[in-house]
C-alpha cells in the first residue's frame, strides 16, 4: 500500500471510531490511532520520520556521539560493585529503527570490551513492523540482542540499565480544558467536520482527577486566575510505564532523555494552550488534527509524576537536570573523546554542540536517572 493509500485508510478508520463513539472521540484515542494504528499510523510506516530528511531531529539522529556517551556512562555503572561480576542487562524501549542500540553496542565493543562481553541488549517493542526494522539495523549484533513485546515477557528482574530516548513524549495524551465560566475541567475530543477533523468537548472531569494526573494540587485560588480555555495535555501512560520499569529493575539504573517539565511548569502562562505539538518537515503544524498519520504528534513529559512513580516503587533519584549538564559531565570524564584525527574531532564537536547547546537539544531536553539501592552497593 502506498503512503497516500495508507493515510486514506487511516482517515476512514478514525472516522469510523468517531462514529462508534457517538460523534466525539477522546483526543487520546485519536492520537493513539494517528501514531500507532497497525500498519497505518505515523510510527508504523517506513517513511523517514527522524533526522534531517524527516520531520524532526532526535539526539540519536545527530550522529553516533550520543550513543558513545551513553555507552561510556553505562560502562561506568556496570563496573560498580552491584553489577561488577554479573550479566549486564540493557533494556531499551522506543528504539524505533534500533539506531541507538547499534551506536551503544558498537561503542561498548570498541571502548569497553570487559563490559561488552557481559551485555545482553533487550529491545522492548510491541510493534511487529518496528521489530523488523530493528532486527535489520542490529543484524551484526545477533549474539547479544533479543526482543520482547512488553514487561510481562521479562523472565527475571533487570540487573543493569533500562533506557529510553524520546519514548514518553510519544505517548498519547488526554487534553483537559478549563472552562472558567463554569469552573470545571472538560476533556477535549475530536469530531468529524466536512473534509477533516475538529476539536469538540467531551465530558467533564473532576479537579481532583486532573490534579492527580498532573501530580500537583489545583487549589481554588489558582483556579480563580486560570484563563478560559487553559489546556493541560497529560499522558497517564507515561507514569504507568515508568512505574512498571521501576518495578522491573532489580539493581542498576532507569534513565530517560526527553523534553518535558515539572508539574508546576504546566500551569504557567507560557503553556496556556497545552504542550501538544504536531511536527511535519521540521515545522510545527498549525492544526494538530489536520494530518493524522502524516505529522508527528507529541507533548511534554511530566517529570514530577515520573520521579514520584519511581520513588513509590523504591527507587532513588540520582540525577534530574538538563541534557547539557548530564552529557557535559560524561564527556568531561572521557579524555578519549578529544582524540582522533582532525576530521573525527571536528565531527564529534559538531555533534556535542547539537546535543548540548541550549538552542539545540541541550536545554529543552532533560534527563532523569533513578536507581535501586541494593544492600552493600
Ligand atoms: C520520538 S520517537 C524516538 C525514537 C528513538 N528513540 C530516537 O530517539 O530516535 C518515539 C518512538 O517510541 C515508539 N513508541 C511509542 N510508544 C511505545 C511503546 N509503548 N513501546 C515501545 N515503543 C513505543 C514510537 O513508535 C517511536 O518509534
Amino acid at each position: 500500500m502506498s503512503d497516500a493509500e495508507a493515510l486514506k485508510v487511516l482517515e476512514t478508520e478514525i472516522r469510523a471510531a468517531i462514529q462508534a463513539a457517538g460523534g466525539v472521540l477522546s483526543f487520546r484515542r485519536f492520537m493513539d490511532l494517528a501514531l500507532y494504528a497497525p500498519g497505518l499510523g505515523y510510527y508504523e510506516r517506513r517513511s523517514t520520520r527522524i533526522g534531517r530528511a524527516g520531520d524532526f531531529m532526535t539526539s540519536v539522529s545527530t550522529g553516533p556521539l550520543f550513543g558513545e556517551l551513553l555507552a561510556a556512562q553505562i560502562a561506568e555503572w556496570s563496573r560498580a560493585r552491584c553489577l561488577q561480576d554479573s550479566t549486564v542487562s540493557l533494556v531499551e524501549s522506543g528504539a524505533h529503527t534500533g539506531r541507538l542500540a547499534a551506536d551503544i553496542l558498537e561503542a561498548l565493543c570498541r571502548d569497553a570490551p570487559d563490559v561488552f562481553e557481559r551485555v545482553i541488549y533487550t529491545l522492548m517493542e510491541p510493534s511487529a513492523i518496528r521489530r523488523d526494522w530493528q532486527r535489520e539495523t542490529l543484524e551484526s549484533w545477533n549474539g547479544c540482542t533479543r526482543w520482547i513485546t512488553g514487561w510481562s515477557e521479562l523472565q527475571t528482574g533487570v540487573r543493569g540499565v533500562i533506557l529510553t530516548n524520546e519514548l514518553l513524549d510519544a505517548f498519547p495524551v488526554t487534553r483537559y480544558i478549563w472552562e472558567a465560566s463554569r469552573e470545571r475541567w472538560l476533556e477535549a475530543g475530536v469530531q468529524c467536520i466536512d473534509e477533516g477533523f475538529g476539536w469538540a468537548r467531551l465530558e467533564s472531569a473532576t479537579t481532583d482527577r486532573v490534579a492527580e494526573l498532573l501530580g500537583h494540587p489545583l487549589p481554588l485560588e489558582l483556579l480563580a486566575v486560570l484563563p478560559e480555555g487553559f489546556a493541560l495535555d497529560l499522558a497517564a501512560g507515561a507514569a504507568e510505564w515508568w512505574s512498571e520499569a521501576a518495578r522491573a529493575l532489580t539493581s542498576g539504573r532507569l534513565i530517560t532523555f526527553d523534553y518535558g517539565l515539572e508539574a508546576s511548569e504546566f500551569l504557567t502562562p507560557k503553556y496556556a494552550s497545552g504542550t501538544l505539538r504536531g511536527y511535519l518537515k521540521h515545522r510545527t503544524a498549525r492544526d494538530e488534527l489536520a494530518s493524522p498519520g502524516a505529522a508527528d504528534l507529541t507533548a511534554h513529559v511530566n517529570f514530577t509524576t515520573l520521579r514520584q512513580a519511581g520513588v513509590e516503587a523504591g527507587l532513588e533519584t540520582e540525577f534530574m537536570g538538563s541534557q547539557r549538564v548530564f552529557l557535559t559531565e560524561v564527556f568531561a570524564r572521557r579524555p578519549a573523546m578529544a582524540m582522533g584525527s582532525e576530521a573525527e574531532k571536528a565531527s564529534r564537536l559538531r555533534q556535542f554542540h547539537a546535543l548540548t547547546h541550549p538552542e539545540h537539544l541541550g536545554r529543552a531536553f532533560r534527563v532523569l536517572v533513578q536507581h535501586r539501592v541494593t544492600p552493600g552497593q
